[in-house]
């Protein structure tokens, strides 16, 4: 899987995308084996997987909840939805809720800036978000 991306400019990120698409997350076993075959420092590896936000070393919960807190998103309640939504799953963000089955997460721009807040739901992006609404789509999400 490496040598598919061994001479790509930017190979790092790509190879870590990859992994993390065919093996749900980025176990930490994994640092000196990319590191090994892109011939880099096991810092430089860690590093960029500490660095992206999409990148996980654990793996993730069943439901995944992202909210926008960018500047669009932000003018129009981001801030008080993510609150009121951690508040009510219980769980801070980049957390998980108290059983494990829903992440909640922050995301900067979903590309749906007209009409936030806006969030993600198992990968299916919202618009005009509430509280209620998120915890209606995360019922109808969970397993
Ligand atoms: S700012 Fe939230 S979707 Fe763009």
């Amino acid at each position: 899987m490496v040598d598919e991306h061994r001479h790509e400019p930017g190979n790092l990120l790509v190879v870590l995308l990859d992994l993390q698409q065919r093996l749900g997350h980025l176990d930490p076993a994994l640092v000196p084996v990319v590191a090994h075959e892109l011939n880099l420092s096991r810092a430089e590896v860690h590093g960029v997987i500490t660095f992206y936000r999409d990148l996980r070393t654990t793996p993730p919960a069943p439901v995944r909840v992202r909210l926008c807190r960018a500047e669009a998103c932000a003018s129009v309640g981001a801030e008080a939805l993510v609150s009121d939504v951690g508040e009510r799953l219980g769980a801070r963000l980049g957390g998980t809720t108290p059983d494990g089955q829903v992440s909640l997460e922050e995301v900067f721009c979903l590309g749906n800036c007209a009409l936030g807040p806006s969030g993600q739901v198992d990968g299916r992006v919202h618009g005009r978000l509430d509280a209620d609404r998120v915890l209606d789509l995360v019922a109808r999400a969970r397993p």
